[in-house]
């Protein structure tokens, strides 16, 4: 798995440090009532990372959704897998997603969340990618900043295969 990764965008130990940062930003603004939503299933690493930063009671949620559907390219359409969705009346909610790109995804659910009775919905993202949104909203929380390549690695995949490298990465053209 390694040796198809040309080179590491992001380390394993700048991850740490700055998941870290983001949990305690993210209590900066307060601690009560923090619904905390996973978007699966690339949020599902980072998301594991950043609530054990966070030591408070904080309730968790998870929602299905998909927009690339495997390959490199946003299709432009956010499917909502689930069949139901949470009730979140009067509560804070915090949507965690891996990769902020045209934005299209976090916007929805955003949206989505908020017609439910939320008391305000905030966004934090592992990564965005730079001049590629497409949407008004911009995420609350970044990790960080990176160019418009495609990358792997810490819940991004390709083809449903590299989440679990513990780093984000570009990767080779010949493992594409
Ligand atoms: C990816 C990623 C984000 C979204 C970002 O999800 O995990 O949710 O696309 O793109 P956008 O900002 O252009 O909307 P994907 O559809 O690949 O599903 P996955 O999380 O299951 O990999």
């Amino acid at each position: 798995m390694h040796d198809d990764i040309a080179n590491i965008l992001v380390s394993e130990e700048q991850i740490e440090v700055r998941v870290k940062e983001l949990g305690v930003k993210i209590l900066e603004r307060g601690n009560e009532n923090i619904v905390m939503v996973i978007l699966l299933k690339g949020a599902l690493v980072f998301a594991a990372d950043l609530f054990r930063a966070m030591p408070v009671k904080l309730e968790i949620e998870c929602l299905n959704v998909s927009s690339y559907h495997g390959g490199m390219e946003s299709s432009g359409k956010v499917e909502f897998l689930d069949q139901c969705l949470p009730d979140f009346t009067g509560k804070r909610v915090v949507v965690v997603d891996d990769i902020f790109d045209t934005g299209l995804t976090m916007q929805e659910v955003c949206r989505e969340i908020s017609s439910r009775g939320a008391q305000s919905v905030e966004s934090c993202v592992l990564l965005e990618k730079e001049g590629c949104r497409t949407v008004e909203m911009k995420p609350d929380y970044v990790g960080y900043v990176i160019g418009n390549e495609f990358v792997v690695g810490y819940g991004l995949d390709y083809a449903g295969r590299y989440r679990n490298l513990p780093y984000v990465g570009v990767l080779r053209p010949e493992a594409v």
